[in-house]
C-alpha cells in the first residue's frame, strides 16, 4: 500500500491505495468522483479523461501514484462559483449527447482543446477530440465545441 497526496479539483486528498491502482479507480471508487467513466480500460475510448497538469490524460492508464502532487481536474471541477464551464453549457444547449456516457470525458477533452486552439475548425475538432462516442453524436459535439469557442473567445474570425 502507498499513501498518496493528490490534488483533485483544487482540494488536497490523501488516499492509501495499492501501488498499482489506477487514477480512474481512485477517483471513482475512493473519492466518489463518478463523473469520470470507465469505458474500455485500455486508453482508447476517452471516457476516463481528466486533466493532469492541464493536459488531457486517460486516467485508466495512469497509476494514481504517478499523479501524486500534480493538479488533477475532473468533470466535477470545471464549474466555478456555481456556474457551469462554458463548454458544459454549450453541450447542454446543443444537446450534444444521447446516452451521455462519453460526455464528461468529451467535455474535459474539449476544454483542453480550446485552451490550445481558441477557434477550432470541424477538422481540428475531429482530430483534437479522439474520444469515442458510441451514440455517434459527433456533429452535435462539434457544434457544441464551436458554440463554446464563440462564447469564450468570439468564435471563428473568418
Ligand atoms: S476507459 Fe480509459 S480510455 Fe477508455
Ligand atoms: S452520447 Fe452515448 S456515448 Fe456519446
Amino acid at each position: 500500500m502507498a499513501t498518496l497526496n493528490l490534488n483533485v479539483n483544487g482540494r488536497a486528498r490523501r488516499v492509501e491505495v495499492p501501488a498499482e491502482e489506477s487514477l480512474l479507480s481512485v477517483l471513482r471508487n475512493r473519492l466518489g468522483l463518478t463523473g469520470t467513466k470507465y469505458g474500455c480500460g485500455e486508453g482508447q475510448c476517452g471516457a476516463c479523461t481528466v486533466l493532469l497538469d492541464g493536459r488531457v490524460a486517460r486516467s485508466c492508464r495512469i497509476q494514481a501514484a504517478e499523479a501524486a502532487g500534480r493538479p488533477i481536474t475532473t468533470i466535477e471541477g470545471l464549474a466555478r462559483n456555481g456556474r457551469l464551464h462554458p463548454v458544459q453549457t454549450a453541450f447542454l444547449e446543443s444537446e450534444a449527447f444521447q446516452c451521455g456516457f462519453c460526455t464528461p470525458g468529451m467535455i474535459v477533452s474539449a476544454v483542453a482543446l480550446l485552451e490550445k486552439n481558441v477557434d477550432p475548425s470541424d477538422e481540428e475538432i475531429a482530430s483534437g477530440l479522439t474520444n469515442i462516442c458510441r451514440c455517434c453524436t459527433y456533429p452535435r459535439i462539434s457544434g457544441a465545441v464551436k458554440a463554446a469557442a464563440k462564447a469564450m473567445h468570439g468564435g471563428r474570425k473568418s
